[in-house]
């Protein structure tokens, strides 16, 4: 890590001054070179107060994103990677993974200019619009499989939003979120298998928030919902994974009743999007596992485990 970042670290710790000398002693700095890395923080943007004899306080300011701050708010042990810009924070975990990162990390951007959906689809995630991270969990030693992965991750975000806001969002099966009609949170889960014996080596689920309006294209003005909260962007993150954690070593019953209790579909005609072809059903309850209880319009009853369904309007 460089100074620079070690210095932050240590003033999100902390919420009174820290002495220079401190910071030079335990990373074994000159105090000069603290000054001169503290300097170009605040040509970066930080808000940071230096008082002789005092030492070095950060005023935080909500809207800049960094993996320190991330990890200074954050119960869960895990590397935290910050990029200003990424094609996708997804593809960067596969990236890393690649070249043998280990261990449970979190790779954050504030912008991904080729972020991807579901079903092959990109997510639209300009600048100054939302937050774009990605987990990488060990199936072994955290998730059974990538299906909890997603709608434990839903969970995670509404009660991360209930938490830190006065909004009430809901799910739309499988792992939409939504607030007053408008999606404003999407998931995408990816397992890494292994070659030779097709275990599941990693998940990583990548979650998307829209937080404020921004440069979206016209056809996506009336299906994008914003989250339009005064929230402190690291905090959000920090909670979303501190859920998201808990529920897969906690209560899954607890967890499953709070996914149905805020599913926005039963209930509702639907319609089962298959490729070209679209099936009308109603949604009539959410299983143990997560999956949707539909009754087809000729009576016949189905649970559907993954997919894509859309809300018929009547
Ligand atoms: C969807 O709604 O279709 C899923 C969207 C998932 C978007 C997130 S943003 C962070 C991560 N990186 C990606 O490229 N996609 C996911």
């Amino acid at each position: 890590m460089s100074l620079k970042n070690d210095i932050l670290s240590e003033l999100f710790k902390s919420n009174d001054y820290i002495s220079g000398e401190f910071i030079a002693e335990k990373y074994d700095k000159s105090r000069a070179a603290v000054w001169k890395a503290v300097k170009s923080l605040t040509k970066e943007g930080y808000s940071i107060d230096a008082v002789t004899n005092k030492g070095y306080k950060l005023f935080e300011d909500k809207n800049i994103t960094s993996a320190q701050s991330i990890k200074s708010k954050m119960k869960t042990s895990a590397d935290v990677l910050y990029y200003p810009s990424v094609d996708s924070t997804n593809n960067e975990c596969k990236r890393l993974l690649a070249q043998g990162k280990q261990g449970v990390f979190l790779v954050v951007s504030d912008c991904q200019t080729a972020g991807r959906g579901r079903q092959g689809k990109a997510f639209v995630s300009p600048a100054n619009t939302g937050i774009y991270f990605s987990l990488v969990i060990r199936p072994n030693t955290s998730f059974k499989n990538a299906v909890t992965a997603t709608t434990a991750a839903s969970v995670a975000v509404c009660m991360a939003v209930e938490e830190l806001t006065d909004k009430k969002p809901v799910i739309k099966w499988v792992n939409d979120v939504y607030l007053d009609g408008r999606k404003i949170c999407g998931i995408l889960t990816e397992a890494i298998t292994n070659f030779e014996d097709g275990t599941v080596e990693s998940v990583i689920v990548g979650i998307g928030i829209n937080l404020k309006k921004g440069a979206f294209p016209k056809e996506l003005k009336d299906i994008v919902g914003f989250l339009d909260a005064d929230i402190n962007k690291n905090l959000l993150v920090a909670r979303v994974i501190d859920n998201l954690v808990k529920i897969n070593t906690g209560d899954y019953k607890t967890f499953i009743d709070y996914y149905r209790t805020h599913s926005m579909v039963i209930g509702q005609k639907i319609r089962i999007i298959k490729g070209d072809e679209q099936i009308e059903a109603t949604a009539l309850a959410i299983d143990q596992q997560g999956g949707l209880e539909v009754q087809l319009e000729n009576g016949e009853k189905t649970v559907l485990r993954s997919g894509e369904i859309s809300i018929r309007k009547i």
